[in-house]
């Protein structure tokens, strides 16, 4: 795996180099990141990967300087899993000065679920995708369905903005007792992460509820959060909403799915199930 730097740099060792299929992360890589590389890999001729922690998407009482960085760990095992090219800039090449220029989406889709408690956040990811999409230009990209509204946006961003590129969305990887893979689960005491499934629990449940056919959507999802907030949680929220969109549904609608957000101690976890 060859390890890049700068733009320049990258871009050179690209040149020439076919198809790119490119998954791009945060790095403290986990088995979810992995498998988005492994179904990557045969999509394109290369397989290239980036590594950036985009302050740009941390809000000031955020965990911008503690999120883990575990540089060496993770290219083992990107090279193990067959990316060929990393780009792994720093700020400075990234952000040479404050960035003036910036990828709004619209508050629709911006400021609602993970939006209103994170005002600025997919400001932040919409710019820094723009700007990874511009560096390594792939023909495809995988992002996870964990971070589903991440992903929606993204589809959004390549299609308003007509970049040739084919966004491929991942399977949410889980722990065995149902826990979403996220590198913020490093965060948990060892009580917190035996609690943590409940998250999950408590969506499987929503998504049973609607399958069972209960229309009362509000009561599902108030109940979801009752079950949190008793055992200890402070949930944003729990919200059954149009996979399409992300806009709430209509009576028959189907093509839905469960989202959720619930601090757990200190630690903000999400999930999400498709019904
Ligand atoms: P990061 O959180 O590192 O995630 C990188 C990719 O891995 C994203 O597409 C995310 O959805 C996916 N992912 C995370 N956990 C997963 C899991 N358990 N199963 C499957 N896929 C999973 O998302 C970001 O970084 C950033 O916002 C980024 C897009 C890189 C822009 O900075």
């Amino acid at each position: 795996m060859d390890i890049h730097t700068t733009i320049a740099g990258f871009r050179a060792a690209l040149q020439g180099a076919g198809r790119v299929a490119f998954v791009p992360t945060m790095g403290n890589l986990h088995e979810g990141h992995v498998t988005l590389m492994r179904q990557a890999k045969p999509l394109g001729d290369c397989l290239a990967s980036s590594l950036f922690v985009n302050r740009l998407q941390f809000g000031p009482k955020e965990d911008f300087g503690t999120y883990p960085r575990t540089f060496a760990a993770d290219c083992e095992k990107m090279a193990a899993v067959g990316v060929d090219h990393l780009f792994a800039p720093d700020e400075k090449e990234m952000y040479p000065a404050p960035q003036a220029y910036f990828v709004s989406p619209d508050a629709a889709q911006a400021d609602i679920l993970e939006g209103e408690f994170r005002p600025g956040f997919f400001r932040g990811v919409a710019t820094v995708v723009m700007k990874l999409f511009s560096i390594v230009q792939p023909q495809v990209a995988v992002f996870g369905k964990k971070d589903y509204q991440q992903l929606m946006i993204i589809r959004n961003l390549v299609r308003e903005f007509a970049l040739p590129i084919a966004i491929v969305p991942g399977e949410t990887v889980r722990a065995e007792d149902g826990l979403a893979l996220s590198s913020r689960n490093g965060y948990l005491s060892a009580a917190e992460r035996a609690e943590a499934p409940r998250l999950y629990r408590a969506l499987e449940a929503v998504r049973q509820g609607v399958r069972a056919g209960e229309r009362d959507l509000a009561r599902l999802e108030q109940g979801a959060m009752a079950e949190l907030r008793a055992h200890g949680w402070i949930p944003q929220y729990v919200a059954v909403r149009k996979q399409l969109d992300l806009q709430l549904p209509a009576a028959h609608d189907s093509g839905l799915v469960v989202l959720g957000a619930a601090l757990l101690g200190s630690t903000r976890l999400i999930d999400n199930l498709e019904v």
